[in-house]
């Protein structure tokens, strides 16, 4: 990977063209940003036809690179609920600016809010012994962190949480601004649920937000410890369980986000949607209906490259014509399969097609609530389920018309009666009830945010 990651700053409006100085408190229009090496970056400005290269030890932190006409509060002193509420107006304002409608290859709404609540994640993904969390930095030349500059500051579809943060950032860290924002972007995603079915579940973040998160300039130590799709759930542990505190319940039901969004080869390298792009703009429990109730094989070298496998739909139901690329990491899928019989093996799309695990899918019984409930009777995409009375031509169904033959067996990840995941019976309830998911959700989303801090009430 060549060290010179271009973030191209349109921060400022044209009106404040070439607005790029020295210090790097903004880098506005016609200013280029690129990393010489970690937190020494080479600011690139072009006025008129004469180029001017600087360079900087200022850090590409969210703290330096999104503006504020007043000095920035590092911590918040005082909230109440109404200030709450404003910053989420404001970033659900931008949200709903944009257009709602998705084709199988773009869906605004999905990859703003997506956006959004991956620079959350990757925030506090970062804590471990007492260190980072919610502290609003992350090394934004780092590769794990191409996209979120768009969503940020430098515009996703011309729009940015950036443009928010200016009314509320000598009052609110910016440390606890990413975390409301990230809260009403799911909300907001919540809403398009709920107004479909009123019978689901609304929301409700406010109530048990907490406020006082310091924002930290520079993160140098958080490199390297964001989860590395390729391992697993060794990943997932590592950084879930061991670091952050979670169970591996609470673990599974905040990988939940993973509903929201999608993966790109210009970002990640992985390339899909967690599900079908219209669902994806639809913060609900989907994420697990798909790894049950779909059928999932190895993608080895996406798009050529070697580092990036990942696992694509391949049962019946699969269209990436018609409702675009679904997708799965190894640390998604690993939460309920794993390569053997026994559970001993970690799953991993790499290594999957010469271990004979070809197929990742689950008996159709385990998920018979969430099929009739949010699956409208399918399940691989087919309202055909012969299930355990001819278990050879369900396999066909989640895996491939190809595997019908009796020793197809062996293609299974595992026995698909007894998926054996450390967090597969988790995931099968927030499958079948989406109210399980949300309460599993809330409390971990409470932890994650709040590791590291002391953190107060909103007054009312
Ligand atoms: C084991 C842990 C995790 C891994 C390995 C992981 C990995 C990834 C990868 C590779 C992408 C694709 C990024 C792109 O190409 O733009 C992604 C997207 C995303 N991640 Fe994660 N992630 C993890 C946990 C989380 C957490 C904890 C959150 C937030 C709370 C999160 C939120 C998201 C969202 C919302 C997207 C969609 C981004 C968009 O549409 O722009 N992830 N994740």
């Amino acid at each position: 990977m060549p060290l010179a990651l271009m973030i191209s700053c349109l921060l400022a409006s044209f009106s404040t063209l070439a607005v790029c100085d020295d210090s790097l408190e903004t880098c506005g229009a016609g200013c280029t940003l690129s990393a010489g090496s970690r937190g020494l970056l080479q600011i690139e400005k072009t006025m008129g036809n004469q180029k001017e290269t600087t360079t900087s030890t200022t850090w590409a932190s969210p703290y330096y690179m999104m503006t504020c006409p007043g000095t920035q509060a590092m911590t918040t002193q005082s909230m109440t609920e109404a200030d709450y509420d404003n910053i989420t107006a404001e970033i659900q304002a931008l949200y709903n600016s944009l257009p709602s409608t998705c084709t199988p290859t773009e869906c605004p709404q999905a990859d703003w809010a997506g956006c959004v609540l991956r620079m959350a994640g990757h925030d506090f993904m970062d804590y471990k012994d007492g260190q980072g969390g919610a502290d609003g930095c992350v090394d934004l030349t780092d590769a794990d962190n191409l996209g979120l500059a768009e969503c940020l500051f430098t515009g996703e579809f011309g729009i940015s949480i950036a443009d928010a943060y200016q009314h509320f950032c000598q009052s609110v860290s910016l440390a606890d601004f990413l975390v409301i924002a990230a809260e009403a972007v799911m909300s907001a995603s919540r809403q398009h649920v709920t107004l479909e079915d009123s019978s689901r579940s609304t929301i409700d973040f406010k109530s048990s937000f907490k406020f006082g998160r310091t924002t930290a300039k520079t993160c140098e130590w958080a490199h390297g410890r964001l989860p590395n799709p390729e391992n697993s759930c060794s990943a997932v542990q590592e950084t879930f369980v061991e670091s952050m505190g979670l169970t591996w319940g609470q673990a599974a039901a905040l990988m939940g986000v993973h509903t929201l969004g999608r993966a790109q080869i210009a970002n990640s390298g992985y390339n899909g949607w967690w599900s079908s792009a219209l669902m994806s703009r639809k913060f609900n429990n989907d994420y697990y209906v798909s790894i049950l109730a779909k059928g999932w094989g190895p993608e080895v070298a996406v798009a050529g490259n070697a580092q990036k496998n990942q696992w694509k739909r391949v049962d019946a139901g699969a269209n990436e014509t018609g409702l675009g690329k679904e997708m799965m990491l190894n640390t998604d899928l690993c939460l309920a399969f794993t390569m053997d019989d026994a559970g001993t093996v970690e799953l991993d799309a790499a290594t999957a097609a010469s271990a004979e695990c070809k197929c990742t899918w689950g008996v159709p019984v385990a998920v018979s609530t969430a099929t009739t409930k949010y699956e409208e009777g399918r399940f691989c995409g087919s309202t055909n389920i012969p299930g355990s009375s001819n278990f050879r031509q369900q396999r066909a169904i989640c895996c491939g018309e190809e595997f019908d033959g009796r020793s197809d067996a062996a293609i299974d990840c595992g026995l698909p009666i007894d998926p054996k995941g450390p967090a597969y019976e988790s995931i099968k309830k927030f499958a079948n009830n989406e109210d399980a998911w949300l309460r599993v959700f809330k409390a971990a989303w409470r932890t994650a945010t709040g590791n590291g801090f002391s953190l107060r009430r909103l007054r009312s």
